[in-house]
């Protein structure tokens, strides 16, 4: 390993002063197994907190209303009584020196109709993902959504502002869009999920504008510079997603749109799966978009160590975000300064409630120097 870890260098995140490189990946963990689906005392603040030291934590992703839900015990922003475990959250993090963001998520046809009184999901259009959803009563296969109406579309675009005005409250450094990883955002996005004839189908532009709204939208009740948004260009075969020839082109459109915006940072993933045989598809996604996009981008999925430096190093990214290593290393900054090794993560309790896989993975480094 080099001397010099381009990944412990501190980065001035359009105002936010972040101690170094490393980002802890939005994860849902499943534990607010509460009525209320609150962050829950005595454990999601002691998660947050134990990761504190990284340049900057993106939670997982909180579903901005009821209609949102897309899986079991997950933590919403719509509530009092969530806005108040956040925070709660937020202080215990802030007093460990941490900087926080919350990923804002609706996900659309990801869901089921148990999640909300036998009603359908909400979509782009009528499309099945042909997936399957982790429901109380256990994996159930996904059904046809129903496509959203223009009121619909008005009525979540205001939901995500109040969740953000929700989570400026709750004392967030700032908000994370999540237009990702095969979410409502991501369902109007492709053209195979999409087959509206209305303003919010047919071209790449109207494909694209409940997004450009929606971030209009949250303009109106926090600053501009704290907002983040995370894409996933090259999703193809998993969370329902199907690539088609448009639909590099249509990253290529928002990307370079969002130049028009002074954001706090892009967010993207390289392919989660082997998209190498797939027509379409871009194998390296930060070597693309970095000319294409002047603010900060910070790179996702499957980095190490020593991946993580060269990509910072090597221009295409200024940021990067694990996800994985942070569940069981819950002192990565330490452990990268020290070169210490990993510890391995437990998929077993990746979405369990309880603190067991959650808060009890140790802090090696800091314990060393005890
Ligand atoms: C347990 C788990 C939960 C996840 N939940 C989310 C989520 O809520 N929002 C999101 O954007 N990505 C989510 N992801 C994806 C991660 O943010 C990340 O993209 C992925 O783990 C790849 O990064 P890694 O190789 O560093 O783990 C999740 C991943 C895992 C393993």
């Amino acid at each position: 390993m080099s001397k010099e870890q381009h990944l412990l260098k501190s980065y001035n995140l359009n105002g936010l002063e972040l101690p170094n490189r490393v980002v802890m990946a939005p994860m849902t963990r499943s534990r607010a197994n509460n009525p209320e689906n609150a962050p829950i005392e005595g454990l999601h603040d002691v998660y947050y907190t134990q990761r504190a030291s990284a340049g900057l934590i993106i939670t997982e992703g909180s579903q901005i209303s009821k209609e949102a839900v897309g899986y079991v015990n997950t933590p919403g922003i719509y509530s009092k009584e969530q806005i108040q475990g956040w925070k709660m959250v937020n202080k215990k993090v802030h007093e460990a020196n941490g900087r926080m963001f919350i990923q804002l998520w609706h996900v659309g046809r990801m869901s089921h109709p148990d999640f909300h009184n036998g009603d359908l999901p909400l979509s782009a259009s009528a499309i099945n993902p042909e997936s399957q959803s982790y429901t109380y009563e256990g994996f159930k296969d996904t059904v046809t959504p129903k496509e959203m109406s223009i009121e619909d579309i008005k009525r979540t675009v205001q939901d995500f502002k109040n969740a953000a005005k929700n989570a400026m409250d709750a004392d967030f450094d700032g908000i994370e869009i999540h237009s990702s990883n095969g979410y409502l955002f991501h369902q109007f996005f492709n053209g195979t999920s999409n087959k509206r004839n209305d303003e919010y189908g047919g071209s790449i532009e109207n494909r694209a504008k409940i997004l450009f709204e929606t971030i209009d939208a949250i303009k109106e009740v926090m600053p501009e510079n704290k907002i983040g948004l995370r894409l996933n260009p090259s999703l193809h075969g998993i969370f329902g997603m199907t690539m088609d020839e448009e639909t590099i082109p249509t990253f290529d459109y928002i990307i370079k749109k969002l130049n028009d915006y002074d954001l706090a940072y892009l967010h993207l993933s390289e392919p989660f799966n082997d998209i190498s045989e797939v027509p379409y598809a871009v194998t390296e996604i930060a070597k693309r978009y970095r000319p294409m996009y002047n603010g900060t981008l910070m790179i996702n999925a499957g980095f190490d160590q020593e991946s993580g430096n060269k990509v910072i190093e090597e221009g295409n990214a200024d940021l990067v975000a694990y996800g994985k290593p942070y569940i069981s290393n819950p002192d990565l900054v330490e452990r990268f300064a020290e070169n210490i090794a990993l510890s391995d993560w437990d998929t077993d309790t990746f979405y369990v409630p309880g603190a067991k896989g959650y808060i009890d993975y140790e802090a090696k480094a800091r314990k060393q120097e005890a």
